[in-house]
């Protein structure tokens, strides 16, 4: 593990197979707010499955870089003169101060604040002042093993870059599996491929990172109710996914996805005919590319979260993470994903409507954070953690799967069915010591 080990005994921390039931659908309220539980999740979680760093776009250019966290690591993610992507620690190898600041820039080189020790963009040691003094001074120094410490894997998909501690980790490729089959409706929709439009909107939300995740990977439900006024407001009636008969829920490795099948419902949310246009425009073209099945999904009313922290609405193009910042709190970062082919005028309507709805003064964001930040509270208490919450939506239903969706698919996407698949990856990883025990299901 690159992580030190939590240095919890399993006795300091509740029996974690016994928090989260996926029989009967419920889960124990002290996973939201525990602290021996955070901890030990940003060594297992954070600390061993691969997480979102960035989308390529944003580091288009020799020496563009931007800054993140996984867990509580604060991480560089930088493109080199040759054109390779690099991730590494954000801390100086000297007395350990952030060695940049900036969020996202082009530079030749990270130069510490302190003592002004200079990094490459491969994170290599290039230098320091008074370099003479500090070599005669100090017999056994050895520059080479002194730069910013690499992530043990980083990857791409399509334009989106994952790092990873753990060097035993399972590929990119395998611990997305199938669910790359629905990565490629929003990356893989036109020839061109993807960019992220420039700038992100960055908010500090008081709720457990789980929460939004579990809501991006499958609750549909909330909209009908939390949604209803911005809705109205909006269209003049309420959210309303039509052919609810035609929904599914989709998960893959506690990588979810609520399927609508209605086209353009999330592209319509977006209150832009501009937007809605440009995707009926090119139905055909992304039948031949997708095929029907996904060309009905490429624009529709859904939403998506890759285990265990990067979310997403098709259509809505709306993308973030939800970034842990303690067991109550968390930072969330969003960018607006467009086809670089789009005309101007479209990427400009995905613009506005980014800001409109999902910012931290967005319609919609305004309705989600404020119940995530409520729950996160009323979990705290001492009575009140003692009572078990209810994720038994649809448990019990026919199940009647859809022949050509990949991965473990529920029919109506009002469902618990995504959220405690989620569950159940976050409790298998918890639970094993190494990759190789965490089961295949
Ligand atoms: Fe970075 Fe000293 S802490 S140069
Ligand atoms: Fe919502």
């Amino acid at each position: 593990m690159a992580y030190q080990k939590a240095t919890l005994s399993p006795t300091e921390r509740p029996d974690l197979t016994t928090m989260v039931n996926t029989e009967e659908g419920w889960l124990d309220r002290r996973i939201f707010t525990d602290e021996s539980i955070y901890t030990l999740e940003l060594e297992r979680i954070f600390g061993r499955c691969w997480n979102f760093l960035a989308h390529e776009s944003q580091i288009a250019k020799p020496g563009d870089f931007v800054t993140t966290m996984i867990g509580h690591d604060q991480v560089i993610v930088a493109r080199d003169e040759q054109g390779a992507v690099n991730a590494f620690l954000n801390s100086c190898s000297h007395r350990g101060n952030r060695v940049c600041m900036a969020v996202t820039g082009n530079t030749q080189n990270f130069v510490c604040n302190y003592h002004g020790w200079a990094y490459g963009l491969d994170g290599r040691l290039k230098g320091m002042p008074a370099a003479g003094v500090y070599q005669e001074a100090t017999s056994r120094y050895d520059k080479t093993k002194l730069g910013l410490k690499p992530l043990a894997q980083v990857a791409t998909y399509k334009g989106l870059v994952f790092g990873c501690f753990d060097p035993d980790a399972p590929s990119l490729d395998d611990f997305l599996g199938d669910f790359r089959w629905y990565l490629d409706i929003v990356l893989d929709n036109d020839e061109g491929g993807t960019e992220f439009l420039d700038g992100s909107i960055k908010s500090q939300i008081a709720c457990n990172w789980k929460i939004p995740a579990e809501n991006f990977v499958g609750d549909s439900y909330h909209a009908i109710w939390s949604h209803a006024s911005a809705a109205k407001t909006l269209f003049g009636k309420p959210v309303r996914p039509r052919g609810l008969d035609k929904t599914f829920h989709a998960s893959v490795n506690g990588h979810g996805w609520g399927v609508g099948l209605d086209g353009v419902g999330n592209a319509q949310a977006t209150g832009s005919k501009v937007i809605v246009d440009y995707w009926r425009s090119r139905e055909e073209e992304i039948v031949a590319r997708l095929g029907k099945l996904r060309s009905k999904m490429v624009a529709a009313s859904s939403s998506a979260n890759v285990f265990p922290n990067f979310g997403f609405l098709p259509g809505h193009s709306v993308f973030r993470v939800w970034l842990p910042t303690g067991p109550d709190t968390m930072e969330l970062r969003t960018w607006t994903l467009v086809n670089r082919n789009m005309p101007d005028e479209v990427k400009d309507a995905y613009r506005r409507a980014s800001a409109f709805t999902f910012s931290p003064g967005g319609v919609f964001e305004m309705d989600d954070t404020g119940n995530w930040e409520s729950a996160t509270r009323a979990h705290k208490g001492l009575i009140t953690s003692q009572q078990k919450l209810h994720y038994g939506l649809g448990l019990y239903q026919d199940v009647k799967t859809h022949p050509d969706l990949p991965g473990r698919v529920t029919p109506n996407m009002f469902n618990d069915a995504n959220q405690l698949s989620f569950y159940q990856r976050w409790a298998d990883l918890m639970s094993a010591e190494r990759w190789s025990d965490v089961p295949q299901r």
